[in-house]
């Protein structure tokens, strides 16, 4: 008998990932496509949702492919995505009436800013853990039915639908039959009850949202449908779905309270196991799902930053002074120790902890002698800088005593440079996992936990191994010096 095989699609927010795993969660083959970008006004971010849609099948197909598999040996599918990013469609035809509107869109900032000053911002934090921002989905969602022409009166009558991008995935997969989310991909909407888990009917009234367009929510682990006759040569069972930093906190086996790991994709996600505890936070982090299965729900404690990675690709497409990603940690270690030269990528705005959507960014401290080495030096620390802002809020919350160890993943994470400027600055171990792609991991254990091939979170899953330690080595006085120093560059870009 062949060994049974599991499909993880990611689908990201700069690209589109397809990786075969084994039974044993060891990746086989990875497929990947790049995502176009739209920017059709300052703030607006757009994604094409045919281009989400035939990146996903292309690199399905061709995972499989690579690894020489059928899709008749998975056991089964899981969708770990981009998250917030909101659409919204025809049930008929399927087709979207819009573009899709990504979580880093300001569009509705003015929107959020009016639901604060009317007083909605408690009950919104109370229900979703939240903070009323454009990040989330509602305002998104409200934007495309007043925006676009016909589609309240559509909605209304229950001829659309909408979704995340887990949603429009499931639904293109299924041939149109299943429109459901999962727990932590609702989590996000500013529309869902995080402790009740379920849709709240004060939040829909007060978004203007019609119950109609809502997909129906199950666990992270559950039997989502299967594939349509002729995407694939087999029907295949999808099985698993979770936001992409909850299948991360999976795939990093943060399984116990009080383990956090960081993601370096677009932007950085910092997240914090809380187990049974919907932790409340006092310094503007968001309360959210890690998971759910069998109807319970695992919470998290998160700081959101915009820009990590995506600082980086600045350099390379907007400034043009390294020609690839990996060339960013080479070039900054060539960097004036002597020069202080502050980058606050605030390109949309700034989240965790200041949640200021108007915000921009700036480089301060430039001098005669700041080249490129210097500019690509502060580009990197900025997102080591920002997890330390995340992680002394977390402190405070979460009330643990020590710092803990920071598991983390995704692109920028292949810089020793970058990894090891954040032990130094927060002063506490960095532990890289030897498989990288942990978002993947994450959602190809979800479809393998609901198949029966692995076992629920916990020590028996072991899927995760050490890469690297780094461990500080920076005097805390001179981490805390230049802590501060990020601190009074951010106060200049700051709105509020
Ligand atoms: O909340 C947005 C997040 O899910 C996007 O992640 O990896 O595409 O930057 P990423």
């Amino acid at each position: 008998m062949t060994e049974a095989l599991l499909l993880a699609i990611d689908q990201g927010t700069t690209s589109t990932r397809s990786i075969l795993h084994g039974a044993d969660l060891a990746p086989r083959a990875v497929a990947q496509l790049a995502l176009p970008q739209h920017y059709p006004s300052p703030g607006w971010v757009e994604h094409e949702p045919e281009d989400i849609w035939a990146a996903t099948l292309a690199t399905m197909r061709e995972a499989l492919a690579r690894g020489g598999a059928q899709a008749r040996q998975l056991a089964g599918i899981g969708i770990t995505n981009q998250r917030e990013t909101t659409l919204l469609w025809d049930r008929a035809s399927g087709r979207a009436i819009a573009r899709a509107i990504v979580w880093q869109d300001r569009r509705t900032a003015a929107d959020c800013a009016a639901l604060v000053d009317r007083g909605a911002a408690p009950l919104v934090t109370a229900r979703t853990g939240l903070l009323c921002d454009p990040y989330f989905s509602a305002t998104k969602l409200a934007w495309l039915l007043d925006n676009v022409s016909g589609a309240r009166a559509a909605a209304e009558r229950g001829d659309l639908a909408f979704g995340t991008v887990d949603s429009f995935l499931l639904w293109r997969l299924t041939g149109g039959r299943v429109h459901a989310t999962d727990a932590t991909n609702a989590a996000r909407t500013m529309l869902f009850g995080i402790r009740a888990g379920d849709w709240d009917d004060d939040l829909l009234r007060l978004f203007r949202i019609p119950r109609a367009v809502l997909p129906e929510v199950r666990d992270c682990a559950a039997e989502f449908g299967t594939t349509a006759p002729g995407l694939l040569d087999a029907a295949v069972p999808i099985r698993g779905m979770a936001g992409d930093q909850h299948a991360a906190m999976l795939g990093q086996a943060c399984f116990e309270p009080g383990m956090v790991k960081s993601t370096y994709g677009t932007g950085c996600f910092l997240l914090l196991n809380t187990g049974d505890v919907a932790v409340e936070s006092n310094n503007r982090l968001l309360t959210t799902l890690a998971w759910q299965l069998n109807g319970r729900r695992t919470y998290a404690l998160e700081g959101a930053i915009f820009i990590a990675g995506a600082a980086v690709q600045w350099l390379r497409d907007g400034l043009r002074i390294i020609a690839d990603a990996a060339e960013s940690g080479t070039l900054a270690a060539q960097a004036d120790p002597a020069q202080r030269v502050h980058f606050v990528p605030a390109f949309v705005g700034l989240g965790a902890p200041h949640w200021d959507a108007d915000a921009r960014g700036a480089i301060l401290g430039l001098t005669r002698g700041t080249g490129p080495a210097e500019i690509a030096r502060a580009a990197l620390e900025s997102v080591a800088f920002q997890t330390r802002d995340l992680v002394e809020a977390m402190r405070a919350d979460w009330g643990a005593e020590g710092q803990p160890v920071l598991r983390v993943d995704g692109g920028m994470t292949a810089s020793d440079w970058t990894m090891q400027f954040l032990a130094d600055l927060l002063g506490a171990p960095v532990d890289r996992p030897a498989v990288q792609e942990t978002t993947a991991l994450g959602a190809a254990y979800l479809a393998g936990l609901q198949a029966g091939l692995l076992p629920p979170p916990g020590p028996a899953v072991a899927h995760w191994r050490l890469e690297r330690r780094f461990t500080p080595r920076m005097a805390r006085a001179e981490a805390d010096a230049l802590h501060a120093g990020w601190q009074g560059a951010v106060q200049r870009v700051l709105t509020k």
